[in-house]
């Protein structure tokens, strides 16, 4: 399966919470949207990092994660053991028995590309077809009038950055594709120390044009609702 996080599970705790995202901030965000005591579905969950902050601000809220990287869930399975329940499953096939308040995904399944004077739907998941679908199981999971919150990115650059241990993590990003319905991007990830590749992934990312976008958006059952007041997610309601 394209698009798993096996080749820099070792490493991705280290790149994301130096400085890439502030994960306490991000669960606060969400927590005053989604308030006490409700039944969360992370999509992505990747190592688990934002689920364990959310769940030391709201202890009661039951939180599940799915995510089809089995490298990346263990480490979610460490950290958060049994107070969450985690999923190995893909979103564009998501079938649990189970319905949610509020579904989030923080560079996860699914984002929202921010353009400035335009925004665009997409993630990891390729072609409109299976994004609709997957949108459409994903509406199954929740409740009428319950919210679907989708990270909120500025486009992605190429970068290097020093991270701690003499590890040097760097990004590329390569147009790939650009279509009349979408346009894709290939994220190229690597973690060097003393010039040796420690880790490195390729990751494709689809994102949709702003039309394209708000058809499979509204055609699988979500309407726009706002942002964040930090601004870091685009908030949908289920109809
Ligand atoms: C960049 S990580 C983000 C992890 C986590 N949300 C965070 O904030 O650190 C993206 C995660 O989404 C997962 N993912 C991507 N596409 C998926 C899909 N179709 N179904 C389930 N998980 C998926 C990957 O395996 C990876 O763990």
């Amino acid at each position: 399966m394209s698009n798993q996080y096996a080749g820099i599970t070792e490493y991705y705790d280290l790149w994301v919470t130096s400085g890439y995202y502030n994960y306490q901030s991000i669960a606060k965000e969400i927590h005053s949207i989604v308030g006490n005591g409700s039944q969360v579905l992370e999509l992505g969950v990747g190592t688990g990092l934002l689920a364990e902050k959310y769940i030391e601000i709201d202890p009661n809220c039951k939180f599940t994660g799915i995510d089809f990287s089995p490298s990346m869930l263990e480490i979610a399975k460490k950290r958060l053991g049994n107070r969450v329940s985690l999923i190995e499953a893909d979103a564009a096939t998501l079938d649990l028995n189970a319905t949610f308040d509020v579904a989030i995904s923080n560079g996860g399944v699914w984002g929202i590309l921010n353009l400035g004077d335009r925004w665009e739907f997409g993630g990891h998941i390729p072609g409109v077809e299976d994004n609709r679908q997957g949108l459409s199981n994903l509406g199954r999971h929740l409740r009428e009038d319950s919210l679907l919150l989708l990270h909120l990115q500025k486009p992605h650059e190429s970068y290097v950055k020093h991270l701690s241990e003499g590890i040097i993590y760097s990004q590329f990003i390569q147009e790939v594709e650009d279509t009349a319905d979408y346009h894709t991007f290939q994220k190229n990830y690597f973690f060097k120390k003393d010039g040796e590749i420690l880790a490195q992934e390729q990751i494709m990312i689809t994102c949709f044009k702003p039309d394209i976008s708000r058809k499979i958006l509204s055609e699988s059952g979500f309407a726009f609702h706002g942002t964040s007041d930090g601004d870091h997610f685009a908030i949908y309601k289920r109809r």
